[in-house]
Parts: structure tokens; sequence; C-alpha cells
């Protein structure tokens, strides 16, 4: 078999006199099976798990190492493999804190390792290295199955179904022993982004539980599957559209053109656009209740996308490594969904550390994600996975100023409290919502009561107003309204000055305003604000 991608990399690096190099993955089995096409230039590789020992690549304990051994003693029988042999640790990494010998011993092992040909492979999920062996450890990226690897999987399936339907002849359904190239490939379409292993489960269960026309969509499924097991993204099915959303037209006429580019991404390419082309994504900034989270919600829909929600607090982990390995799954798994919109949820809450924080690990974390929104729409074959990025903030005074910075997203924008007109808008949609009607004076009179409210509190009126007509079985009314807007005290009160930097910052940082600019009176001491 000729040397795989991963193999090829790999062995430059051993010829280069690399002694140690560590690989991120889960793949371990994949791995393993690229490690066998070393043969090709006359190297072998022997394993290494603390429950197994060492073992050679027929799974066959290696004589003379000990089964059983401590990690550092493991690291240092190295010397007892063959020549030319890459030694493979298997989560090695988790030993570092309970036996702190073992990075002790690999430091030790770099020069036999080096010098007798027998570079270690440090295969783990976490891709966290201490600092002693930061200069020593080369990391190597372990990509995704490319969609020719993914095909090669077809036929070894079908094979394996086939005898097992012989084998139980009679009893069971049809299954299919060929496909046709369209369901292959619109296959491995649906299989882009996962893993080996997924890819491998989610190809069976498709071929043996649906008809061909539809194995891509149980594909699809699983992938959506996969989201809900993995529990760092949130999968949202919006169902209001930007009809939903009162005022902001220049953000949502924004939003809309975006949206022709990244729903027809396929189309677009072929047309002639250029990956880097496609769009990648909104940062909104603005008080809370503004209508942030739900002008995502609502793009993906209208754009008939999926959501996925990134929660930050639920990627900071407290062990070493853990949260980069989620927050690296978490995208992952996002590239996998696309197209998709990716809602980065109050994306100040882990970055807010960055820079700053001992650990590194906020810093880290914000390195990932600006790597990953700099490099993302291109997959692993090179063909674009469309996923449009609309991060949230409440404060962007506490967001790295490399988040700002061009290139990173197509859109700044600053989400203000509604103009007076955008507030009869959402107090119209809020009111049609719940089947009320006032008379247009009445609604006059409440969007002049609610000068300084979010639409998410010009929202708590309205329902707390029903509340109270309900108490008594009958239509809202007027005065409903008038004092339950007595009664929601607006945040903007006590925030004012908050509200007032952010502005200023919005200005100063040249973000985009999301509200359309009122006319009449407001709208020349608005833009006498801006001048
Ligand atoms: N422009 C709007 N038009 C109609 N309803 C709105 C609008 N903005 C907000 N709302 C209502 O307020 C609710 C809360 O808004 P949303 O969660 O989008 O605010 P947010 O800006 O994301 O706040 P936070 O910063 O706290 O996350 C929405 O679910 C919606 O019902
Ligand atoms: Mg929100």
């Amino acid at each position: 078999m000729p040397m795989t991608p991963f193999a090829t990399t790999l062995s430059d690096y051993i010829k280069a006199g690399y002694p140690a190099i560590a690989v991120t993955t889960h793949e371990e089995e994949r791995l393993l099976r690229d490690l066998q096409t070393l043969r090709d230039i006359g190297w072998s590789f022997a394993s290494w798990s603390a429950v197994r020992g060492w073992r050679d690549p027929e799974g066959k304990a290696i004589q003379g190492t000990t089964a059983g051994a401590t990690a550092p003693t493991a690291v240092l029988e190295i010397q007892k493999l063959q020549k030319r042999t890459v030694a493979v640790f298997f989560d090695l990494q988790a030993h570092f804190i309970t036996e702190p010998d073992t990075v002790r011993a690999i430091r030790d092992a770099l020069e036999i390792a080096k010098s007798s040909f027998r570079p270690m492979l440090l295969c783990s999920p976490y891709s966290i290295l201490p600092l002693e062996l930061e200069k020593d450890v080369a990391l190597l990226d372990y990509a995704l199955p490319t969609s020719a690897q993914l095909r090669d999987l077809i036929p070894e399936l079908l094979k394996s179904i086939k005898q097992a339907a012989a084998r139980a002849a009679g009893t069971q359904r049809p299954y299919p022993t060929e496909l046709e190239d369209g369901v292959i490939e619109a296959m491995i379409n649906a299989a882009r982004g996962l893993t080996w292993n997924e890819a491998e489960s989610a190809f069976s269960l498709a071929m043996m539980t649906a008809q061909p026309g539809s194995m891509p969509a149980v594909i699809q499924r699983e992938k959506t599957s996969l989201v809900r097991k993995q529990g760092l993204l949130e999968l949202i099915e919006p169902r209001v559209t930007l009809d939903a959303v009162g005022g902001l037209d220049p953000l949502k006429e924004w939003l809309l053109e975006q949206g022709a580019l990244i729903k027809y991404a396929a189309e677009a390419l072929a047309w002639g656009f250029v990956p880097e082309d496609l769009p990648k994504g909104a940062l909104l900034t603005g008080l809370p209740g503004t209508g942030k989270s739900l002008i995502a919600r609502a793009a993906a829909a209208t754009w008939g996308l999926p959501l996925l929600r990134l929660d930050m607090s639920r990627i900071l982990g407290s062990l070493v490594g853990q949260s980069e390995t989620r927050m690296r799954d978490a995208l992952r798994l996002a590239e996998a969904m696309a197209p998709c919109v990716l809602h980065v949820d109050e994306i100040e809450k882990a970055l807010a550390g960055a820079g700053t924080d001992t650990s590194g690990v906020s810093t880290r974390i914000m390195g990932q994600l600006l790597t990953w929104l700099q490099e993302r729409g291109v997959g692993p074959d090179g063909l674009p996975s469309p996923v449009y990025v609309i991060a949230t903030a409440n404060n962007p005074d506490s967001l790295p100023a490399p988040l700002l910075r061009p290139g990173r997203f197509d859109g700044r924008w600053f989400v203000d409290l509604p103009q007076s007109f955008e507030r009869r808008l959402v107090a119209q949609i809020h009111l049609a919502k719940r089947r009320q009607s006032v008379v247009p004076a009445d609604v006059d009179e409440l969007v002049e009561q609610t000068a300084d409210y979010s639409p998410a509190e010009i929202e708590q009126v309205i329902k707390t107003g029903c509340a109270a007509a309900f108490r008594e079985r009958r239509g809202l009314g007027a005065k409903d309204l008038f004092d339950a807007v007595k009664r929601v005290m607006p945040l903007s009160k006590s925030r004012k000055e908050d509200l007032e930097k952010m502005r200023e910052e919005a200005r100063r940082t040249g973000a985009l305003f999301a509200n359309a600019p009122e006319m009449g009176f407001g709208a020349s001491r608005r833009l006498l604000d801006i001048g």
C-alpha cells in the first residue's frame, strides 16, 4: 500500500531527525493504519498503552519489554525496540500529572530516539505539552479523512454487509450490494467532516436501514446526533425569520446579501467565486435584550440553514488541555455540519482574560478561534465548508483587539436601543404574536413611553399587560400597557454610562450601526452624534 498523506508527512519529520512528535487525535486505529504504510520506506512501529504495554503491529507483546510497567519505564524501554521503529504512545500525556517522572523520562529518551532511529509519537486527544517538552516535541496535525479515503470505505462496507447477509440468508431484507455513483457521491458529501470511525458507523447504518435514495439523509441525521452527543454545541432549529425582527433594517439588509452567497455557496463557487470570497460572519455587540441572539436565529432560518450555538462557558474545562480540545472538537463538528450558522454566544466570556490569565487557557482558546476564523471556509479537501459565524457580545470593551481586525468578520455591528419607529415595529410584532391589538394612537403613546427600552423590555411590557388583561378574561387595553411600562425598569437607565461608552467605542472602531437613522428630529440628532 502506498504511504498515506499523514505517513508521508511523518516520514519527512523522521528523516529530518525529530526525536519526538505529538499528534492530537481520537483516531488511534486510523493512525496505526497510516503507520502500516511506513513499510514502504522500511520503517515499522510499536505501540504502547498503559493497559496493554508494548505491542508490535500484529498486536503481539514485544519481547524484553515489561508488561504493566510504569509510564517512565515504558518510555525508556524504547531502547528495546528494533531500529527504524516509530514508538507510538497512547495517552502518555495523561501520565504527566500522575507520574511527573514521565516528562523527565521523555527528555532522557530524546537522545536514544534520535541516535537509534526510534522516534516517539505521542498520540492523545489533548494538544497540550508541558513547558519542559515544548522545544523538543514537534506538533503534527492529524487531518480528517479526505473524500478519497471516505470513498475507499464504501466497497469494503458493501462487501462485509454482503457476507453478513449471506450468513443469515433468508431472514433478512435485501441489503444493497452495490450503489450508484450519484448515491456514493452524495453519501461522501454528507459524511464530510466526520472522523473515519464516525463515517464508517454512519455509512453502515445508512446501508443497513435505508433505501439508496435516502442514505445521505441518514448520514446527515447521524451528524446531528453527534452534535447532541458531544454536548458542546447546541443545535437549534430556528423557526422565526428576519420578518420577526422589528427594525434593524441596515443589518437585516446586509444579512440578506450575505445569505445569498452562503446558502448557494456551491453554485457561487461553480460560478467563479474563490472559497476565500465566501462570507465568514458578523460580530454583533449591544446591550442585553437588543435582539442579537434573535438576529442569529432569524438569519439561519431565513437562509434555511441549521443553527449551532457555541456556549463559551461549556468550552472552559478544568483539566489541562481540555478547553483547547473541546474548542477544537466543537469547531470540527461545526465544519462537519456546514453549511450552517455558528452562533458564538457571549464571546467575551471566554476571551475576556485572554492575554492576562496566568494559565494561558483563554489566550490559547482565543488563538484557536482566531486562526479558525481566519482560515475556515476551506475543508480537508480544499473544498469549502461554509460555516457562517455570528458572534455576539454585550461588552465590546473586553474583546481582544485581534478579534476586531479586518479579515475576521465581514461586518462588525453595534445594535443600539431601538429608534421610535423601530419600537413601533417591535410592539406591533409582539402584539400580533399574542393576537392582541390596540388603536394606533395608543401604540404611539406606548412608543413614546418606552423611549429607553430594549426590544426585549418592550416585549416584557406587552407580556405583563397581556397577563393583566387575561386575569380578567378580557382583551388587552391601552391602560394595561401603560401600567406595565411602569413596572418594567429598563436596563439602560442603570447602565446609561455603559451604553454611552459602547456607542463611543462603536464609532471609534468603525463598527456599523444596525439601527436605521430615524427621520426628523431623531435623525438629525443622530447624524450629528455620528458626525
Ligand atoms: N428587534 C426585535 N424585534 C422583535 N423582538 C425582539 C427584537 N429584539 C429582541 N426581541 C425580543 O427579545 C428577546 C430577547 O432578545 P435577544 O435574546 O435576541 O437579546 P440579546 O441581544 O441576545 O440579549 P443578550 O445580550 O442578553 O444575549 C427575543 O427573543 C425577542 O422576543
Ligand atoms: Mg443573546
